[in-house]
């Protein structure tokens, strides 16, 4: 297939934007497949309105049939047109967030198929903070059901390159709106049970979330493994994620023992090693090495998390991926620990 990549600027001031998204959301609108940026990662979207193409994306994508998708919109107001709202206390506390990097996760209304919700009677909703994402969705004028825009089981995609590796020649757009500020996916919460539960940690941190909503339970799956016969609340946890081709392994501890254990194992073994940019100059026996922002700075980290783990696979030779993982699960922490957990299977060192 072909694909069209379009370029738009961040902030829509550039000349050909929307003419850009125009023909995009046209193309979205008529049945095809779009890749669009968000704030959190690129986005494979479909008309949720149409069963064929979001079929479409769990084929391309390879994604499980039982594992729900998003569906995008373009206005907070929008979302009562597809749930249940009006008789959720907890949807009016949060509504106020949006647009942000957070996903609701409600109880529907017929207008949202079971093929978006993978049979489930809950359907997750979103309105993007990126102003691409939401320009194209307003533009398009239907709900736009997106995952990840990645292969299922990569590292989720933060720059137009990264889906372009993935997902060029099988999709009909890829829009290229720069890289993603925020670099994790959106936090998801259901407010279909009492008291909600965090589905997935993301930039809206559970401390908000809890400020807002009083009592917020965190989902078993977030910090453990869950089995494949267990039923996931969100159905997308279970499943292995954001791998790059060689395991990773996290090591989690203070500097003084985490720099001579990477150390130590560089001398016999051929590793790439992701850390903080203060470690860098410390790890004197590895030649492979990814930064991944300051030591306390979990927004800086986040951004580059899935770009690093990506990066690893350019690497020649090497046999694994040593990953330092934050020791506290304050704040967004909270959300680069459980991507770097899923990405090595939960493979944890605690020195
Ligand atoms: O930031 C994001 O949310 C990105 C961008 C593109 O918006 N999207 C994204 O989609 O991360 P995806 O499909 O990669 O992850 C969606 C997660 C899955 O774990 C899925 O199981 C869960 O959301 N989910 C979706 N609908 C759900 C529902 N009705 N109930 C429970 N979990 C749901
Ligand atoms: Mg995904």
């Amino acid at each position: 297939m072909d694909t069209k990549i379009l370029y738009v600027s961040k902030d829509l001031t550039g000349k050909d934007d929307i003419k850009n998204l125009t023909l995009a959301s046209e193309i979205v609108r008529n049945g095809g497949l779009v890749a669009f940026p968000t704030e959190t990662v690129y986005g494979l979207g479909a008309n949720a309105l149409d069963d064929d193409a979001v079929k479409r994306i769990f084929e391309v994508k390879g994604r499980p049939q039982d594992n729900p998708l998003i569906s995008h919109l373009a206005s907070a107001d929008d979302i009562a047109k597809y749930a249940h709202t009006a008789e959720n206390d907890y949807f009016a506390k949060l509504a106020p967030l949006f647009p942000a990097p957070l996903t609701v996760v409600l109880r529907k209304l017929p207008l949202i198929s079971n093929v978006v919700t993978a049979g489930l009677p809950n359907a997750g909703f979103r309105v993007p903070e990126n102003l691409v994402a939401r320009k194209f969705i307003e533009l398009a004028g239907v709900p736009i059901a997106a995952p990840s825009a990645n292969i299922s089981g990569r590292p989720s995609p933060t720059k137009a390159e990264h889906v372009i590796e993935d997902l060029f020649g099988k999709v009909d757009v890829i829009i290229d709106g720069g890289p993603c500020n925020v670099g994790v996916e959106s936090t998801i919460v259901t407010l279909a049970t009492d008291p909600p539960v965090l589905l997935r940690p993301g930039a809206v941190t559970l401390e908000t979330l809890s400020s807002l909503l009083g009592q917020v339970q965190i989902s078993r799956a977030i910090l453990s493994e869950m089995n494949n016969d267990e039923i996931a609340s969100a159905p997308g946890m279970k499943y292995k994620h954001y791998a790059p081709v060689n395991p990773v392994t996290l090591i989690m501890g203070s500097d003084d023992k985490v720099i001579p254990y990477i150390n130590k194992r560089c001398e016999t073994e051929n590793l790439a090693i992701l850390c903080y940019d203060e470690d860098a100059g410390s790890i004197t026996e590895c030649r492979n090495i990814f930064t991944i922002g300051k030591a306390d700075d979990p927004l800086g980290q986040a951004r580059s998390i899935f770009d690093a783990l990506r990066a690893t696979d350019e690497c020649s030779f090497i046999t694994g991926v040593l990953a330092r993982c934050p020791e506290s699960k304050d704040g967004v922490n909270l959300a680069v620990y459980n991507r770097l957990l899923k990405a090595s299977g939960f493979n944890v060192i605690k020195l």
